[in-house]
């Protein structure tokens, strides 16, 4: 691997564990790059929602995937020129974005556009498969979890806060459904990697979670 040198620290965890936070943290702070890789699969479940494509025809979809016109600026999530950095993370999209996960050539398709975001200075990547598929070779692999119910609870905050409406026991239910997809699918499920540093952020809050992993990236030197 060419660019194996550059360092990449992986965050791997289920849905509202709050790697998305820390990982851009952690980013913030080593001024490194970003990749929140479950934004490509909420991007290519959004296309297919507003295009009404068959999720039954994973070709179409892995078409999509792999053409996606997604370019990432200032923090903002544009698909051509629009800014969908609110609608991607609707929870009718982010459980599409689950289903269509667990199709191969979907993840094939996204693969090399993944790779694509290991340039220097270095990369924080957050999502599912980052350490065990995309990056194995990473210097510095976080499995990073929280109890179902403190997941539940935070993604209705964050949900509320964004003007979306949320029922507590429909979230339960969604991500004990995601959680379970993303777990037991037959390509790329979510497990931790080998090596990997686990951090349970139930009782913890955001700034102890990225103090965690800063810690644990200073001491590999
Ligand atoms: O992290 P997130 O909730 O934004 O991700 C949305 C969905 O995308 C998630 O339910 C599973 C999928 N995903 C994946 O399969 N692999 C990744 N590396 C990231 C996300």
């Amino acid at each position: 691997m060419p660019n194996s040198h550059i360092p990449v620290i992986t965050i791997d965890g289920p849905t509202a564990s709050g790697k998305g936070t820390v990982a851009h943290k952690v980013a913030d702070k080593l001024g490194f790059h970003c990749l929140d890789s479950g934004s490509l699969y909420r991007l290519t479940a959004l296309t297919a929602i507003r295009r009404g494509s068959d999720l039954h025809d994973e070709h179409a979809i892995a078409k999509l995937a792999e053409h996606l016109p997604v370019s990432f600026a200032g923090g903002e999530i544009l698909l051509a020129h629009e800014n969908v950095s609110q609608a991607i993370r609707a929870e009718e999209v982010g459980n599409m974005a689950s289903q269509i996960a667990a199709l191969p050539t979907v993840r094939q398709a996204l693969y090399a556009l993944q790779l694509g975001f290991r340039k220097a200075p270095g990369l924080v990547a957050d999502g599912r498969d980052m350490g065990t598929v995309i990056f194995p070779n990473a210097q510095l692999k976080v499995f990073l979890t929280a109890s179902v119910e403190a997941r539940a609870q935070r993604r209705y905050k964050q949900l509320i806060d964004k003007g979306f409406s949320a029922n507590m026991e429909d979230l339960l239910s969604d991500l004990q459904a995601r959680d379970d997809r993303d777990t037991h699918r037959a390509i790329a499920p979510l497990v931790p990697a080998e090596g990997a540093h686990f951090l349970d952020t139930s009782n913890m809050t955001a700034d102890q979670a990225i103090e965690q992993v800063l810690q644990w990236y200073a001491h590999l030197k």
